[in-house]
């Protein structure tokens, strides 16, 4: 027997059946992001891979461990890019955004690739919907886009989700933490698990989010409130939490949330939904300041998240019906010379711009009209003897089931009314 080749593990096919609510969630997701100015950005699937460890963080799990580099020798460096924030920023520099516009507000919807030990909800090949606003530094600007990734989420019909957020603070508030964290965790080395033990020298932040359950006892007892945080720093993080109440968006305040990424500075945000087990994440983001002059460019500001794509559809989206892409017209013919009209009328439909379907094979009305009804089509055209004689067809609307003959010189003007 041949043996079947199935899809790479961690990686999915999205089948036309799950491609409506795909699309519909696409198509909410530009409206709403338009809607708060920001403009569509594609940046390339890989990159060097240098860009991402510099941007990542030498330390961070993603580039310890996620990074999937194109192999042949050709391609050496190269690696499929874990994510988006990296590649928007080196494309803002390399096309000197900056002289462009004081900030630029850009999103992407796109695949991510990450060689992740795949699970529920944890993907090899996994979407995101991201947004960047680069160019400064204002509270409310966090305010906004927090908003933005919250109002998103209600857009597609998801509820009971959670945001917490917290402050880093800037790069030296930073270190202070790290310093912090290793002194308080220092006693208790021995009873952290085998990752957390590499963690404490590599990058103590992720000690924070561990799911072992010894290390989170460990972690529970730590009085984290602000300890790290400078005078300025605290009056930013208190402005992103007024504009928050103002929005009235609720949120708690979790001193334990540190993010993965190395590039964040002052606010982190997360959104969760229990529904999704243990990879419970819906998306994710915060402030990253010192990102774009690392990376070679201007000394600016720059906040942003990304949405799973996924995890989203794992919540349950219910997200309104979009019309414009349901079936318009379904064609039923009967006998030889009726299929041929009809074949020739589903030509002329769609030339001029509806969507229309016929049955391939000659079937009965009735088997015809239950796939009409299959595909939702929002009317039907049925052709017959009659109607050849008379040069016409009869057209039903199939939510009222009224049906009415219509010369066909005129049909094509008769359908584009009833379907506006
Ligand atoms: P992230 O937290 O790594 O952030 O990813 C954002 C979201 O992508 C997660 O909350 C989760 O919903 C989804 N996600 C991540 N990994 C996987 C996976 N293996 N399978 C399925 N879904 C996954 C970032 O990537 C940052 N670039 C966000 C950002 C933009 N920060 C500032 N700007």
């Amino acid at each position: 027997m041949v043996e079947k080749i199935i899809a790479p593990r961690g990686t999915s096919d999205i089948l036309p059946e799950e491609i409506t609510l795909w699309r519909q969630i696409e198509v909410a997701a530009r409206r709403i992001l338009e809607n708060y100015g920001y403009a569509e950005i594609r940046t390339p699937i890989f990159e060097e891979t240098g860009l991402f460890v510099r941007s990542l963080g030498q330390t961070s799990d993603v580039v310890q461990k996620q990074i999937l580099q194109l192999a042949t020798e050709k391609q050496n460096g190269l690696a499929l890019r874990p994510e988006g924030t990296a590649g928007v920023v080196r494309a803002y520099i390399e096309h000197d955004m900056d002289k462009k516009q004081n900030l630029a507000k850009l999103y992407y919807i796109g695949p991510m690739f990450r060689g992740e030990r795949p699970q529920k909800g944890r993907l090899r090949q996994f979407h995101h919907i991201g947004v960047e606003a680069i160019g400064m530094a204002q509270p409310f600007l966090d305010v906004e886009v927090i908003a933005l990734s919250v109002n998103l989420l209600k857009g597609f019909g998801l509820a009971g989700f959670k945001l917490k957020i917290n402050s880093l603070g800037s790069p030296e508030d930073k270190k202070n933490l790290s310093i912090f964290l290793r002194d308080q965790l220092q006693v208790n080395i021995s009873h952290l698990c085998e990752d957390c033990r590499q963690r404490f020298e590599r990058n103590v932040f992720r000690i924070l989010d561990c799911k072992n359950e010894a290390c989170r006892k460990i972690v529970s007892k730590l009085d984290l409130s602000g300890v790290h945080l400078c005078e300025e720093s605290k009056v930013y993080f208190s402005k992103v939490k007024e504009g928050l109440n103002l929005l009235n968006i609720s949120f708690e305040v979790s001193p334990f949330l540190v993010r993965g990424l190395d590039y964040y500075t002052h606010t982190v945000f997360e959104i969760s939904h229990e529904s999704l087990g243990s990879q419970d994440a819906l998306g994710a983001g915060g402030r990253y300041d010192r990102l774009v002059q690392e990376l070679g460019g201007p000394s600016v500001g720059a906040m942003g998240f990304a949405l799973g794509l996924e995890r989203i559809i794992l919540a349950g989206p219910t997200i309104e019906g979009d019309e414009s892409l349901r079936l318009q017209i379904f064609l039923v013919t009967m006998g030889e010379e009726a299929y041929k009209k009809g074949f020739l009328l589903a030509n002329d439909l769609r030339t001029s711009g509806l969507s229309a379907e016929m049955n391939y094979e000659t079937a009965s009305i009735k088997s015809q009209m239950r796939l009409a009804d299959k595909m939702h089509a929002r009317l039907v055209i049925i052709i017959g003897e009659d109607e050849i004689k008379e040069e016409a067809v009869t057209l039903k609307d199939m939510s009222t089931g009224s049906q009415e003959k219509i010369a066909v010189k005129n049909l094509i003007e008769v359908i584009k009314k009833k379907l506006c």
